[in-house]
């Protein structure tokens, strides 16, 4: 028999966690990936199982996870809707109760973030998001952990949230899941987001789940939103199971391209970022994304590492 998880935790969405969790998560993420770097081998989750429900297409999350649990000696079962009774309508509970006794971890990546919490709340292991319609929290996981490895202090001391105090990050695009996690991320974490979206693609702060209006600013025109930014990112402009919007949204966000200008408006120092996939020349130019303020190579990496860290935290506590 294993043990009993450490924590009954789920990562369903970025304020399910507290500021001094995420400090803990970006360490534990800066000295996992030095680990990698250095060939090292570091198995804490040997004989731990991590299931993957996919609803969804994907690349980036699914190797992601997968690699991440292989490196930490774990093993992983994928599956998708077409091929489980998910696809067949057996209950959501049923379903979480049934694979919740097999494994020790599971991952989703489905439509409605309910469908996720109902889940969750059937399930006696852990449940991480890895997109819903409303929240994509593992990727803002890997963007933040990602803007502190570029412009954080460096060193074993340093306070990794101390760079975040302040600073501005330009969402340009749609309302989206990814702006609805940026923006919890700001609420906790003490930075802004400075939003600018198409008419009708606004971000709805109680879709979003933020209480601090303060945590962001709305701006009709994304060269405003750009302004004095210390990071500049964007998404696509359909999201997965928006596609039949697809005409009526090229037309509606075609303003809302990530240029040079735009970078231009933000700081010298700016990064950009996207979550990708990309449409080079729709969300953003091929010489903003192919540029040398982009790290979206970064970001992509950073996936495993940041998600490697919170499946450790997430079956083994905290370490040490
Ligand atoms: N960014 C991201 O989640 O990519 P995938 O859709 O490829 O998983
Ligand atoms: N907003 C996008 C993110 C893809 C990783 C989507 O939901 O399709």
């Amino acid at each position: 028999m294993k043990p009993a998880p450490a924590l009954q935790k789920h990562f369903l969405q970025i304020k399910d966690l507290r500021a001094e969790e995420y400090a803990y998560l970006f360490e534990r993420t800066r000295i996992i990936k030095t680990r990698f770097k250095n060939y090292e081998k570091y198995q804490p989750l040997a004989d731990r199982t991590l299931a993957m429900i996919f609803e969804k297409a994907s690349t980036r999350t699914r190797v992601s996870f997968e690699a991440g649990m292989y490196q930490m000696g774990g093993s992983v079962v994928h599956l998708t809707t077409g091929d489980t009774h998910l696809g067949r309508s057996e209950p959501i509970e049923d379903t979480a109760r049934v694979i919740s006794r097999m494994v020790d971890l599971v991952m989703i990546r489905t439509f409605e973030q309910a469908k996720i919490e109902r889940f969750a709340a059937a399930s006696r292991v852990p449940v991480i998001n890895g997109l819903t319609n409303e929240y994509h929290p593992c990727q803002v996981l890997a963007d933040i952990f990602t803007f502190i490895e570029h412009r954080g202090a460096r060193g074993g001391n340093a306070d990794p949230l101390a760079c975040l105090q302040g600073k501005v990050v330009a969402w340009v695009g749609d309302g989206n899941n990814m702006a609805n996690s940026w923006l919890q991320a700001a609420e906790i974490l003490g930075f802004k987001v400075h939003v600018s979206t198409p008419g009708g693609y606004e971000v709805d702060p109680a879709v979003a789940g933020v209480k601090d209006r303060s945590c962001y600013a709305v701006f009709d025109h994304p060269l405003q939103a750009c302004a004095g930014a210390h990071l500049v990112t964007t998404d696509v402009w359909t999201s997965m199971g928006y596609e039949a919007e697809n005409e009526e949204r090229r037309k509606a966000f075609v303003d809302w391209c990530v240029d040079e200008e735009m970078m231009a408006a933000a700081r010298p120092d700016a990064l950009f970022m996207h979550c990708l996939p990309a449409h080079r020349g729709e969300e953003v130019t091929a010489e903003v994304i192919d540029g040398p303020q982009s790290v979206v190579w970064d970001e992509a990496e950073n996936r495993m590492h940041v998600q490697k860290a919170l499946m450790e935290y997430l079956l083994l506590g905290r370490i040490g």
